[in-house]
């Protein structure tokens, strides 16, 4: 456990930053550069103990992966068929990214493969893609109510399945993707609201056809894919994580006097629910320099501190922005009037309970609001500034730590964090960026 403190200090945040690589782009990166033929560099992949986790299991499969002197990553492809039984349990640590994926990549292997992770970990549905898995023809055993750790035995005669999800999870789409990469036939996925498709755009580059068509509604898609189709290496540039990037935008826009650029950031329009809603809270934020890098949107942010509002995020957006409510709440918390946000029910299963955590913790930090099964209202101003530095629980959730340290700068007795260990499964420079601005945490 390492306790970390932050207060209200006034020290305008200024300068130009990169943030760390984007986790779900990292995994992935990882994985694909395994099943292709040949070497693959990566560079900017995100060296967080998650994608750390994604590594270690894809090497205990056979595949060598290293680390140059200046920071790019090699990986030496087996083949899309090519993985061998894992020798031992894959560890996943805090990864709910490292297990789903992986869990659908072995199940159309003819091998076991078993899984286990930490306390946190332990806690999460594995359920969600234990369902799509049998019904590849692979078996689960699992602990009472599908937790960690379980077995998957793979498939003998792996079947491709035509699949209509139930949440909306870019970890349960990515989980049937990477299983169809080896099943012959086609296999379908039917996402009703659409999520990230860092694994479609991805496979799309490295040159797999992938078919997506927009269902009528306008909201989901239906994702088509034949395996067995072989590829070559290609290289990988990672951009830098915009739920990483969320914390300094908001700690910029809250801290007066700021501001900051930060560089080379993933916007894909899957994921940027959390600039459109800060945006529309009257935050200064320009989006600067957008190219595609890899087939994916990436751009520059300048944010400068605002003068916020509250306003409503509906609960379609939810899909596109939902590892930023912590952070968002922050910013709903320092605003003028009320946020609502909605549409809330995946957060409950998150590293944490996040709806709950956040709750707990603003009411400990004097702010007002109403918290319901899927909805959150937060009453910006702070009406009770607490008397004293304020004990923050992440309950082993870094984007609950990040975030609280953020709120910490708002406050003028503080707050300290219980734990900052889990910062490292995303976000291992967060503290040295704070530090450069001249405004060091403190243990
Ligand atoms: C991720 C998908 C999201 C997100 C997680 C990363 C991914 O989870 O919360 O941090 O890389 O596919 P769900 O798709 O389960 O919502």
């Amino acid at each position: 456990m390492r306790p970390l403190k932050s207060y209200k200090k006034d020290i305008p945040l200024k300068g130009e930053i990169t943030v760390a690589g984007d986790k779900s782009i990292s995994h992935r990166s990882l994985i694909f550069s395994a099943l292709a033929h040949g070497k693959s560099k990566i560079s900017g992949l995100l060296e967080g103990e998650d994608v750390l986790k994604t590594a270690a299991a894809l090497r205990l499969m056979g595949v060598e992966i290293n680390k140059e002197e200046n920071g790019i990553w090699n990986v030496n492809g087996v083949g899309v068929a090519g993985l061998s039984e894992p020798s031992d349990i894959l560890d996943m640590g805090n990864s709910g990214t490292s297990s789903r994926l992986m869990a659908g990549l072995v199940c159309p292997y003819n091998f076991t493969t078993f899984f286990t992770g930490d306390s946190s970990l332990r806690k999460r549905p594995m359920g969600r893609v234990f369902e799509p898995i049998t019904e590849i023809g692979a078996k689960i055993v699992a602990r009472q109510s599908n937790l960690m750790p379980f077995a998957v035995i793979g498939a003998k005669n792996p079947m491709p399945i035509s699949y209509q999800m139930k949440v909306a999870s870019a970890q349960v789409k990515s989980c049937i993707l990477l299983a169809s990469l080896i099943i012959r036939g086609t296999t379908t996925i039917i996402e009703p609201e659409k999520c990230r498709d860092h694994s479609e755009i991805m496979m799309r580059y490295l040159g797999l056809e992938v078919d997506v068509e927009e269902l009528k509604d306008g909201h989901g898609s239906k994702i088509s894919y034949s395996g067995l189709q072989e590829f070559d290496a290609k290289n990988f540039e990672i951009p830098a994580d915009i739920s990483s990037a969320a914390f300094l935008i908001v700690a910029a826009l809250l801290v007066k006097n700021s501001k900051i650029k930060i560089n080379n950031v993933g916007i894909n329009p899957l994921r940027d629910g959390i600039l459109k809603t800060l945006i529309e809270m009257n935050g200064k934020i320009e989006v600067t320099n957008k190219r595609l890098v890899g087939g994916e949107l990436v751009a520059d942010i300048i944010v400068e501190s605002s003068e916020l509002k509250g306003v409503d995020v509906p609960a379609e957006r939810a899909p596109i922005m939902i590892d930023e409510y912590p952070i968002l709440s922050i910013a709903a918390a320092n605003a003028k009037g009320i946020t609502k946000m909605n549409g809330l029910a995946e957060l409950k299963v998150k590293e944490s309970n996040r709806l709950l955590m956040i709750a707990q913790n603003l009411e400990k930090c004097g702010v007002d609001f109403k918290m319901g099964e899927d909805f959150l209202e937060v009453v910006g101003g702070i009406k009770n500034q607490p008397q004293k530095l304020v004990n923050i629980i992440t309950a082993m959730d870094h984007r609950i730590a990040m975030s609280f340290l953020v709120m910490g700068l708002t406050l003028e007795n503080g707050v300290e964090i219980d734990d900052s260990e889990m910062i490292h499964t995303s976000f291992p420079t967060f503290e040295k960026i704070f530090t450069n601005f001249g405004c060091p945490f403190e243990e």
